[in-house]
């Protein structure tokens, strides 16, 4: 269950835990419990200079006390996980909201987790709950970096498997081993192995390949980056519709090149919003009245199809007009 009230937490600790990541350790000011979570979620942060960025939790959740997210350094990103290693964090307050959960871990007799750079993040707590699971699954971990140095949480996994009861993790460093063999790794799988991939875009993708091609239902993603543009999407046509915000019942064109975050910042400033590309969730809307023309990567074929939430940084209106719950 997603925690939906926004926390004021405390930046107890930042830890690098490898080349380039950091770890940040949040705790309740007054030293309450925490919102309960589950593997896979992540915390929404507000950092100080009012950017928001979502960052997946890796530590215990039967921990009431301590969130901890892992945050990867990247110079050519939009300024998020810079601002969080360069700025002195700790004993900060924060607004975090979440945790939320859009990559659950379901019951399965075997697991395979793939996990490409910091993409690792989310499936340390998974692992953690598959290894000491009484069910017993079969599981194997294989996590692929640029180098060994800056492969974080290796330890933890490695603690995780010498106490777990059977199941191995695998460490490729690119520069000493090469890449991931994804097609050995996936040839173990069977119609009933839940499979678990986190990390770049290109790493996803080969992986939702190879599944359909093996004919591996169990697949679970989540991308810390856009795919790869559908160009019958990209090369759509798009129209001018009406959005309605319900709240005041302001009306709002959005025109073509415009979307409908943008349009509705200039009436609502401060809208959340994140990514902006249609992958992390942030900027999800329920749906009042309207049909929306889904462009994320988020909801399924049934979710899209229910058309109760859109995520607005990207998606548009198949009917002329949307009313939104904003
Ligand atoms: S801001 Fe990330 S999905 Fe819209």
């Amino acid at each position: 269950m997603d925690n939906t009230t926004p926390l004021s937490l405390l930046v107890r600790e930042t830890r690098y835990e490898a080349d380039g990541v950091v770890s940040v350790c949040f705790v309740d000011p007054t030293g309450a419990d925490l919102p309960k979570w589950k593997a896979g979620a992540h915390l929404e942060i507000t950092l100080p200079s009012g950017l928001v960025r979502q960052y997946s939790l890796w530590s215990n959740p039967d921990d009431p006390q301590h969130y901890r997210v892992g945050v990867l350094r990247e110079d050519r990103g939009r300024g998020g996980s810079k601002e969080i290693h360069d700025t002195g964090l700790v004993g900060r307050t924060l607004t975090v909201n979440g945790p939320r959960n859009r990559f659950e871990l379901v019951d399965a007799p075997r697991y395979i987790f793939i996990a490409g750079g910091i993409g690792v993040t989310p499936l340390v707590p998974m692992l953690s709950r598959v290894a000491r699971s009484d069910a017993n699954p079969e599981w194997s971990f294989h996590y692929g970096g640029r180098s060994r140095r800056s492969m974080a949480f290796t330890g933890v996994l490695e603690r995780l498997a010498q106490s777990g009861r059977g199941g191995t993790v695998n460490f490729v460093a690119e520069d000493s081993d090469g890449i991931l063999d994804l097609r050995g790794i996936l040839s173990a799988a069977d119609g009933e192995t839940a499979i678990y991939c986190c990390g770049p875009g290109g790493l996803i993708t080969a992986v939702e390949k190879l599944c359909e091609e093996l004919g591996l239902p169990g697949l679970h993603v989540e991308r810390f980056g856009a795919a790869p543009v559908d160009e019958s999407v990209a090369s759509a046509e798009n129209t001018t519709f009406e959005v309605e915000l319900s709240t005041t019942g302001t009306t709002v064109s959005v025109g073509p090149d415009e979307s409908i975050l943008e349009c509705v910042r200039s009436i609502v400033p401060g809208v959340p919003a994140s990514c902006e590309e249609g992958f992390c969730g942030t900027c999800e809307v329920r749906i009042l009245a309207g049909q929306a023309e889904h462009r994320d990567q988020i909801l399924t074929q049934a979710e899209q199809d229910a058309n109760e939430t859109m995520f607005i940084c990207v998606s548009r209106a198949k009917s002329p007009r949307l009313v939104l719950d904003l």
